[in-house]
């Protein structure tokens, strides 16, 4: 194990997301999402398989939060899904559904687990898409803050910080530009106008959920990676930034800087947000916020060629992910460096691999290697002088990887999903290690 310096208060997480674990998909009064209908289209997920079981973890929960307090975990993230809790995304409350979210979080604070809420972690309400197309519609961040505020209504007193989104890049990129995940569309225009109405929704609910008097830390979720050319040639360099640019700045430089990067805006050219763009808006998205979460998984590598694996490269996961650990400190001491930033929360970071159940332990020293690996290069960067408040292990449990159904698993926890038994693997062991060791240890700075 490698020697990571951080604060005693540094926290300790776990994450998951509503549908990639819970599954009771059509129980309790939870309306229909966009992933609901979008794993019924023939081709989109893997084996056509889908959330309605997953983990089954709307049934298990107690099991779940008893499996991270063996671990020692200071934090678990997880997300809302707004369907369960507002069925058609407008209207009606389901208190059945606000209910699950009352008894998930009260069992993490008796263990002494912070919970750390996600409002959108992209299973929109199914009506919203059918009937306005869903972030395409301006009306749609207004409806996002009227959940919000129902949630910092019902949780704003008990949670420890509150997420509106987590990787709008992905909601819009992969869910509107190339029609990977849901809702599916392949239009750039769509997407570069849902990216808008996201930012605008995440202002708004901040500025509704500060307006109701919720004291829990407000922020966003993004996912981030530093980008870099295959060589040094002008064109490499170029499109290495503006792959950045696309992919980071789109979201940083509104919500931190109240505006699009020109390089970018330049690129969408007639396809961009111009549109859709009102008055004032940027003023919503840059309201302040009280911490910022980065996802941090690998590196961009841009070739004007096209070529997609580096060379040299430490390893790749079973995504097909580059294992490039000190991109982590060089995107965080970048960012430090452009942006004002609040607090930051490495909110997901793990890797997924082919994992084998054998007489009851999974020896996924990959895992291990990686998490080791991307720790020790967030720990230089706080030494560098980032602010980083903590830590989310991606994930608890292996879960529905999405387009790659199960067959990606991520989990520190192995799931089986035909007797949905959890085994903790090597790495839910290596990691109680590391959170005994280093949680409460004080450091001389
Ligand atoms: C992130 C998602 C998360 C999970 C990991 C592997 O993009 O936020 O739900 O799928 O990737």
């Amino acid at each position: 194990m490698s020697t990571y310096r951080f604060n005693e208060d540094f926290v300790w997480g776990v994450a998951t997301s509503s549908y990639q674990i819970e599954g009771a998909a059509h129980e309790d009064g939870r309306g229909p999402s966009i992933w609901d209908a979008f794993c019924n289209v023939p081709g989109k997920v893997v084996n056509g398989e889908n959330g309605d079981v997953a983990c089954d973890h709307y049934h298990r929960f107690e099991e779940d939060l008893d499996l991270m307090a063996e671990l020692g975990v200071k934090a678990y993230r997880f997300s809302i899904a707004w369907p369960r809790v507002q069925p058609t995304g407008s209207g009606a409350f389901n208190e059945k559904g606000l209910a699950f979210y009352e008894r998930l979080v009260d069992g993490l604070l008796e263990r002494d687990i912070q919970p750390f809420a996600t409002l959108y972690h992209w299973d929109l309400p199914l009506a919203l898409q059918q009937q306005q197309n869903g972030w395409e519609s301006r009306d749609t961040a207004y409806r996002f803050a009227d959940y919000a505020r129902k949630i910092g209504s019902v949780l704003g007193d008990r949670v420890a910080s509150i997420a509106t989104h987590n990787e709008p890049w992905c909601t819009a990129w992969l869910g509107n530009a190339n029609g990977y995940f849901a809702p599916g569309n392949a239009d750039l225009k769509k997407a570069a106008h849902v990216a808008h109405h996201l930012l605008l929704s995440h202002g708004l609910a901040l500025q509704a959920l500060r307006a109701d008097g919720v004291k829990a830390p407000l922020g966003i979720v993004l996912n981030q990676s530093p980008a870099h050319g295959a060589t040094d040639s002008p064109e490499d360099q170029a499109a290495a930034s503006l792959e950045y640019a696309k992919f980071v700045r789109w979201y940083m430089d509104p919500l931190f800087k109240g505006e699009y990067p020109a390089e970018a805006l330049e690129w969408y050219g007639a396809n961009g947000p111009q549109e859709v763009i009102q008055s004032g808006d940027f003023d919503v998205i840059k309201t302040p916020m009280d911490f910022l979460g980065i996802n941090y998984y690998t590196r961009i590598f841009a070739s004007a060629s096209g070529e997609k694996r580096p060379p040299g490269a430490l390893g790749f996961t079973d995504m097909d992910w580059e294992v490039y650990p000190q991109g982590l400190t060089e995107l965080l001491t970048r960012i430090n460096a452009d942006y004002k930033l609040p607090p930051i929360y490495i909110t997901e970071n793990g890797c997924a691999a082919k994992d084998v159940l054998d007489n009851g332990r999974v020896h996924d020293a990959e895992r291990v290697r990686f998490y080791d690996l991307h720790l020790a290069a967030l720990s230089d960067a706080v030494q560098q002088g980032v602010d980083v408040a903590g830590y989310f292990a991606w994930s608890l449990m292996d879960n529905f990887e999405w387009a790659s159904g199960y067959d990606k698993r991520f989990g520190m926890v192995y799931v089986d999903y035909a007797s949905q038994d959890r085994t903790l693997k090597d790495s839910a062991l290596w990691y109680r290690d590391v959170i005994a060791q280093h949680a409460g240890v004080v450091l001389a700075r």
